[in-house]
This record gives C-alpha cells, sequence and structure tokens, in this order.
C-alpha cells in the first residue's frame, strides 16, 4: 500500500511539472483512471466549465460539464483551423444526437468524434453558437497530443514450465490480453499473479484466469486470452505481471509494467463489496462467501454476480479430502418471485432428482429425502445484478443426514452457478471448481481475501450451427446420448436450461428433423435401459410440448400434454416407456474439462474430442407414422429427464412446404437445397 501510495504520489508531481508545459497530466491523484487529461474548458460564456479528458483516439470525457443551455444555436463543435471559428463540424451530443444544447449541471459523459474523425485531427473542441459565432468556451489539444491507446509491451519472458507468449498487450487500464500463451499447467499453486516492487515476489495478488476462476491455472498452448485485473485494481497499481508458483515461491514467467502507460480508462464498472461479516472467500469472480461463527451457529452470506434465473450453491464436500459433489450437502440459494431462498440439498448423483424404485436420487431437496431443510434465511437482496443472501445453521445439525460443519480443521467444500430449471430446482452447473477447496470456519484470525464485483461487456459465445436432417430419403435415426456441449451447444441452440446430456441423432446434436405424414420412420434408441441409473436411463418420447422428462411431471401436467409416441399406460393409468434400449453415451475424454467446452469453434470439432462406448444388445425400435391428427411441430425427448431433445417438423409433403412459404431464412434455404437433392434424385 505505501508503496503505491509513493508511486502515485511521484506521478502526481511529475505530472504537475508538465502541467506547467503541457496539460499533459495522466491522471489525478485520487479517483479512478479517467483517461488522459487535457485540461480546464477555458469559459466565456454561459457559464461554460468542466473538465476535458482523452479516453480513446475518437473519444472525449467531459466531467463536471456545466452549461447553462440559453444559446439559441449552440453545439459542440471541433476543428482543425487555428482557433475556434465557423470552419468546423458538429460533434454529437453523449446520446448521439445534433440537437441544439440544452442546459447540463455537473454531468459527466463521453463525446465521440464523427465519422471516424481522430482526436489528433483536432485543434480545438468548443461550446459554439453558429447563429452569432459565439463561442461560449474551448479547450486547445495540444500539438503532438498522444491519444491514449492500447499498449503493446513485450512477451512474457521464460524462466521455467515452458511459459511464453507473443507480445503481451495492455488493452485499457484493467484488461490485459496474452496472445499465444504456452504454460505447461505442472504447478501445483500457480497463479495469474501481480504486484508492486522490482520483480515478482509472493507478495502480490491473484488474477481471475480467463473464466473468472481463481483456482491454480491449467495448462495453455498457444492460446489468446484476455485477463481483468480484479476488483478496483488498475495497471497502475502494478509493476509487474507474472506466472507464479506460491508454493514453490518461484516465477515461471513475467513482464514488468512500465508507469504511466497511456492506454484508455476501463469501462468495467466497479460495485464496492456489501460484507456485513467477518470472515470472507472470494471463490470465484462471480461469487463469494462470507462467515461467522457465534456459540453453536455459523451465519454465513452468499453473494454472487448470477442471473434472475440463476441459482448459487455452496456446501461441505462430499468427501473428506477433497471437493466432490457427489455426497455433498449442500445450500441452494436463489431469489425468485421477489423471495429468497436457501434450500437445503443433498446431492447423491449428478442429475436432476429423479424417483429411482421409490427412491429419490440425483440433486434432491432434503425434504423430499425425509430430511430437514436446516437453513433459516435471514436477509436476501437483488442489486446491480448481485444476488445476496445471508442465512444461517447450526455447526451440528439436527437433521442427522447432514454433515457437520468441524471448526478444529479445515474443511472441504463444494461450490456451483446455475440455471433453476422450469421447476426452479437446480440444473447443471456452469460454473464450479475443479482444485479442492478448503476453509477454516474456525478463524480465530479473521480471513478475508474478497473484492468488488466488477461487470463488463461480456462476450456471448457464437451458438454451433443448428442442424436439420431434411432428406426424405432417411427413414431411420439412431438416437444416443453425449454431453450438451455448454453454451453453445444445447443451450445456445433451444434456449433452454440443458441437464448435461442430449440426444445425438444420426451424429448431430439435437438436429431439427423433417418428417412426412403418412410415412413411417423408426428411431433406434440407446439412451440406457437400467431404471435404477439416475443419470442413464432415458427412454425416447415424442409429445407435442418442448421441454419433455414427463415422468417427472405432475399429474396435471401430463394431463396436458399429448403424448404422440413412446409411452403406454398401464391399467391404471400409470405411463410406462416402451422405447429404452441399451445406453450408447459419447463421453468426454478422461481429465478432460467441460468449462472449455465454449473453446470449440464447431460441433464438428467438439464431437471429435468425444469417445462414444455403445452398451451391447439391439436399439430399442420406436416407429412412428404421423397422421393428420399430428401437430405440425412435435418434440423428442427423454422419458425421465427436461431438456434433452428437440424439434421435429411434420409436413405433408416436403415440396408443399415451400409453395406455403417458410418464414425462416435458413429452413428456407435448407430446404432448397434438401429440394435440390431431392429433385436430382428423381431424374
Ligand atoms: C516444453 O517445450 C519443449 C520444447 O518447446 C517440449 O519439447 C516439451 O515437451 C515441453 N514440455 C512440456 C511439459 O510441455
Ligand atoms: C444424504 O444422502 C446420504 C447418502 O449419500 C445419506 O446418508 C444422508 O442421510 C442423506 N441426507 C438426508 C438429509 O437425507
Ligand atoms: C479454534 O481455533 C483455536 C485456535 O487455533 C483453537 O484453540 C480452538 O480450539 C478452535 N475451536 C474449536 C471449536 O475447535
Ligand atoms: C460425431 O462422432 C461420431 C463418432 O465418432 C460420428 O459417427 C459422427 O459422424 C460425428 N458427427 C459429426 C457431425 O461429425
Ligand atoms: C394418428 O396417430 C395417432 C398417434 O400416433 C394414433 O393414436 C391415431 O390412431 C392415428 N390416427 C389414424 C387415423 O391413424
Amino acid at each position: 500500500m505505501a508503496k503505491i501510495r509513493l508511486k502515485q504520489l511521484l506521478a502526481f508531481l511529475i505530472c504537475l511539472e508538465n502541467l506547467l508545459f503541457l496539460a499533459e497530466c495522466a491522471r489525478d491523484e485520487e479517483g479512478p483512471y479517467q483517461g488522459k487529461y487535457i485540461g480546464k474548458l477555458n469559459s466565456y460564456h454561459h457559464q461554460v466549465s468542466g473538465e476535458i479528458y482523452a479516453v480513446n483516439e475518437f473519444t472525449l470525457l467531459l466531467t463536471n460539464f456545466n452549461y447553462d443551455g440559453d444559446g439559441l444555436d449552440t453545439f459542440f463543435w471541433a476543428g482543425a483551423a487555428n482557433r475556434p471559428g465557423p470552419q468546423g463540424f458538429i460533434v454529437p451530443d453523449e446520446h448521439g444526437n445534433t440537437n441544439v444544447l440544452e442546459r447540463y449541471f455537473n454531468r459527466e459523459f463521453t463525446l465521440t468524434l464523427p465519422d471516424n474523425k481522430k482526436l489528433t485531427e483536432i485543434k480545438w473542441f468548443a461550446i459554439f453558437d453558429l447563429n452569432s459565432q459565439n463561442n461560449f468556451g474551448d479547450i486547445y489539444i495540444p500539438d503532438e497530443f498522444e491519444p491514449p491507446m492500447a499498449q503493446r509491451i513485450s512477451t512474457l519472458l521464460k524462466r521455467s514450465h515452458n511459459v511464453t507468449s507473443s507480445s503481451i498487450e495492455i488493452l485499457d487500464s484493467k484488461t490485459i490480453r496474452i496472445p499465444d500463451l504456452t504454460y505447461d499447467g505442472l504447478g501445483r499453486e500457480t497463479y495469474f499473479w501481480a504486484g508492486v516492487g522490482p520483480q515478482p515476489s509472493s507478495k502480490g495478488f491473484k488474477i481471475p484466469d480467463e473464466m473468472g476462476y481463481l483456482d491454480s491455472i491449467r495448462k495453455y498452448d498457444k492460446e489468446t486470452i484476455t485477463l481483468e485485473l480484479p476488483g478496483d485494481k488498475t495497471i497502475f497499481d502494478i509493476d509487474w505481471f507474472s506466472i507464479y508458483d506460491l508454493e514453490l515461491k518461484e516465477n515461471f514467467g513475467s513482464v514488468l509494467i512500465s508507469d504511466g502507460l497511456n492506454v484508455p480508462p476501463s469501462l468495467v464498472k466497479v460495485f464496492p463489496l456489501k460484507q456485513s461479516l467477518p470472515n470472507c472467500r472470494q471463490l470465484h469472480k462471480k461469487l463469494l462467501v462470507s462467515w461467522e461463527v457465534f456459540g453453536p451457529q455459523i451465519t454465513f452470506q452468499l453473494s454472487g454476480q448470477v442471473g434472475e434465473n440463476e441459482y448459487m450453491s455452496f456446501g461441505i464436500s462430499g468427501s473428506e479430502t477433497s471437493t466432490q459433489m457427489i455426497g455433498a450437502d449442500v445450500v441452494v440459494a436463489y431469489i425468485h418471485g421477489g423471495r429468497g431462498f436457501t434450500t437445503d440439498y443433498n446431492i447423491t448423483s449428478l442429475a436432476p432428482c429423479v424417483q429411482v424404485l421409490g427412491q429419490s436420487k440425483g440433486v434432491c431437496r432434503d425434504d423430499l429425502l425425509g430430511g430437514l431443510d436446516s437453513f433459516q434465511l435471514n436477509t436476501f437482496a437483488r442489486e446491480d445484478g448481485i444476488n445476496t443472501l445471508v442465512f444461517r445453521r447450526t455447526l451440528i445439525s439436527s437433521d442427522p443426514g447432514d454433515k457437520v460443519i468441524y471448526l478444529d480443521h479445515p474443511m472441504q467444500m463444494v461450490w456451483a452457478i446455475g440455471p433453476l430449471d422450469s421447476n426452479k430446482e437446480p440444473a447443471y452447473h456452469d460454473l464450479y471448481p475443479k482444485a479442492n477447496v478448503i476453509i477454516n470456519f474456525n478463524s480465530t484470525e479473521p480471513v478475508n481475501d474478497c473484492v468488488s464485483f466488477t461487470m463488463g461487456e461480456e462476450p456471448v459465445p457464437e451458438v454451433w450451427d443448428k442442424s436439420q436432417i431434411f432428406d426424405r430419403a432417411i427413414r431411420s435415426f439412431n438416437a444416443v446420448l453425449g454431453p450438451a456441449g455448454g453454451k453453445r451447444g444445447y443451450q445456445g441452440i433451444t434456449g433452454h436450461v440443458s441437464n448435461g446430456l442430449a440426444w445425438y441423432i444420426n451424429g448431430l446434436m439435437i438436429p431439427e428433423l423433417w418428417l412426412r405424414r403418412g410415412l413411417t420412420y423408426s428411431f433406434k434408441v440407446r439412451g440406457g435401459n437400467n431404471p435404477h441409473s439416475p443419470e442413464y436411463y432415458h427412454p425416447l418420447v415424442i409429445t407435442d410440448e418442448p421441454q419433455g422428462g414427463y415422468d417427472r411431471l405432475s399429474d396435471a401436467k401430463q394431463s396436458e400434454i399429448r403424448v404422440l409416441a413412446g409411452v403406454e399406460f398401464t391399467r391404471r393409468g400409470r405411463p410406462k416407456p416402451t422405447a429404452a434400449g441399451p445406453l450408447c453415451l459419447g463421453r468426454y475424454p478422461p481429465n478432460y474439462d467441460r468449462r472449455l467446452d465454449d473453446n470449440f469453434p464447431t460441433f464438428k470439432k467438439f464431437n471429435k474430442t468425444l469417445r462414444f462406448h455403445c452398451d451391447e444388445g439391439d436399439p430399442a425400435i420406436l416407429e412412428i407414422t404421423p397422421n393428420s391428427s399430428w401437430p405440425d411441430i412435435v418434440y423428442y425427448n427423454s422419458f425421465t429427464h427436461a431438456n434433452m431433445g428437440w424439434k421435429i417438423h411434420i409436413v405433408d409433403s416436403y415440396v408443399r412446404r415451400a409453395s406455403a412459404g417458410t418464414t425462416g431464412t435458413i429452413s428456407f434455404l435448407v430446404f432448397i437445397a434438401a429440394l435440390t437433392v431431392a429433385v436430382s434424385r428423381l431424374f
């Protein structure tokens, strides 16, 4: 801290000195970095005042800006002539409009020059009245002004573990891009690490990896990644960046960051930490847990940057020696319909809760298992996209099925963030730790490594191509199971919450099928036929609603659904699946990290990494002949679990569909392609 202060002070002094020459002061001593300071507006009329920064090559930031709004024909005006005058152009206002300016009182906003003009191409910026040719206030851009820009610094200086990169880029005051990063992944407590001082040392702070994790970093093989400095830290707070091993206190590779880099300010918003309890652990960039033990009770605060329909979960690992979801005793915390929930769950397998021979298995609420809901909710709030729930439990719960929270030794914990399904049950988690999460709840000495949440623009991963099977010659479909493939796969394609598995039909993940009424098609189903398995028992069904999981639905919901194939009803009216075949499953290779699914550009490449294994035995055959009573769109799914399949279009003839006119361009193009194939087959 002391070092940073000194550094800031020095920068400030240099700044003051420079100020006498050029208005080239990089930043104030206090407050967040806002860009390169150009100076104060010269004020002539109408109470114009304010300060001006350059944000980047094209953009100005105005702070504390005032103008009384009384000019009749007044605009933001800029030009390349020697002094403000009629030769110039309008700079659109903060909303991008070119209206006559109204009143401003102590406002802060950015203005971007029009037509990709650069700050280096103008000599002055003014508040100018065009009708009266009156200059109300102005500022000159110094000669040879250099606006802030992304800066390239040197490469990572290799020391060990094959750490290399191309030239590192500082994109803005919080963002570091490392092109072609290579690291062998063999360190055990190795982190992206930064700090102050002449060279890397164990005194520093962790930078979350490109996915926001704080775990020991993985292997990288010539990958380009982007890191964001945590909390309110900026590039001006650090002297070096390193890939550093805390266990060995060894620098595997590093780069020095020079002072006063002329980079744009970060656009990321920082939300100050709201933490009421004395201890705090940052579990992920988007999740923290805070706690306090008082007598036989422990109070927790979970805060997470989650979507409205997402849950946070935290609890005691299923294993005493490592972080393990199976067997874990967790709280699932979420906010829905103006209410907070902290529900006690027991995880017996990595699948949604299902009834297996009268027993609930999977991720199940304790009260479903005959246990107690052991958490008491104190408070909850959702603010700035951050959910915060405070709740408590006794260390030794009165429910013997709950795990004990010990104070005499550190404990293995688990956590996760994921979407809630349509029943407000936790679905497959998106964020979860790979490394062990060890917390000592008896902190006679309070621990706290939490930082402020930040929010920038998150790129939405592009969805893999939606596949379709539109070929009148294909009358039989092989239905097997495979992984649902992250945000670009099942979730991206359907917009539904996945449970981790999806149907693969004829080698494609959840293709849309086009079937003709009156023709007979057969599905060769291999989705598992062992009803004792909570994860891998998936008879195929076809119904008129998209979600599936027929068996899990209430009688009332079942009665609203039209089952077209795959279910028969017993004499007592219970549904029984008819198409359960041996399991054929595409699995990830050993040691694969499914959190990297989104890195695959196409399904084809993703599919190549999978290992398909099929149990012996003939598939179950589900034969269907859609007739005129079938709706135009039906869905194939699993009998037991929701959200594994997708659409079947039922058409009267492949040809009539075109003359009727398809609206979706994609399906139309596919149709044309298929038609061409179909037509060429005729001849
Ligand atoms: C390190 O790099 C060398 C050559 O570049 C390569 O032969 C070796 O396999 C790498 N080691 C690891 C652990 O990746
Ligand atoms: C949770 O599951 C375990 C078996 O994995 C069981 O021993 C325990 O009693 C269950 N807890 C509750 C509350 O049902
Ligand atoms: C908590 O830690 C302190 C100091 O390490 C120890 O003396 C005390 O026994 C611990 N409390 C419990 C309940 O184990
Ligand atoms: C996916 O992999 C399976 C098995 O290797 C293969 O049969 C299938 O054609 C692949 N699908 C695609 C679209 O490449
Ligand atoms: C049409 O299909 C449904 C569902 O497969 C079947 O129950 C019904 O008997 C069929 N109707 C005719 C007229 O074949």
